[in-house]
């Protein structure tokens, strides 16, 4: 075996030496990291891991039915930016009982129902679908958040279908 031979052979040997003693500290690492693994999910309680998971489950999907406070853009739609006009409240809020004619309830559209209200003034109509009138007409017609112009704005409508 020349010099060179051995020379090369210690080189060897050191590089098998340093390599067996990195695979040892690898070893240790990974046992280290294996041991501890289950400390660390002991941390991992249900709570804790649906702590974390919270911000993703409030995620919402537009479109989707999520269990959240309907969005802003809702709202601000159902809010309404003005006075509703009169076709509106009596469509949304007097049709109930105006369109099939409940309990007595002058039928819209129907001048043979509306005729002798006509006669009364526009002011007694007024006065009795803000007050109330007789035994079924509720005051306001049971729109509780219209206001006094909503409501005449709604007679007028009822007024002039009737014509
Ligand atoms: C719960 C049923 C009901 C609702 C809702 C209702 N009305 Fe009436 N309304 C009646 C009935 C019944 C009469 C007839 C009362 C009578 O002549 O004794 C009547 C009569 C009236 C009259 C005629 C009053 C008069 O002096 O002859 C007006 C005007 C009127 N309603 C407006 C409205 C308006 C406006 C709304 C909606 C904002 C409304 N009503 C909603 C049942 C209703």
């Amino acid at each position: 075996m020349s010099s060179t031979g051995r020379y090369n052979r210690a080189i060897m040997l050191t590089i098998e030496g340093y390599s067996v003693k990195s695979k040892l500290k690898f070893c240790v690492l990974v046992g280290a990291s294996l041991m501890t693994a289950p400390l660390f999910a002991d941390h991992m309680t249900d709570e804790a891991i649906a702590d974390r998971l919270k911000p993703a489950g409030q995620v919402c999907v537009q479109g989707k039915d999520c269990d959240r406070p309907t969005p802003v853009v809702e709202v601000a739609a159902a809010a309404p930016a003005g006075p509703r006009d009169g076709k509106t409240v009596v469509e949304t809020k007097c049709g109930m009982c105006h369109t099939a004619g409940v309990a007595g309830a002058p039928k819209l559209n129907d001048a043979g129902d509306w005729a002798p209200r006509i006669a009364k003034g526009i002011d007694t109509l007024y006065k009795h679908a803000i007050e109330g009138f007789g035994a079924a007409m509720p005051a306001k017609g049971m729109c509780m958040d219209c206001s006094d112009d909503e409501l005449k704005a709604a007679v007028d409508h009822m007024v002039e279908g009737a014509k």
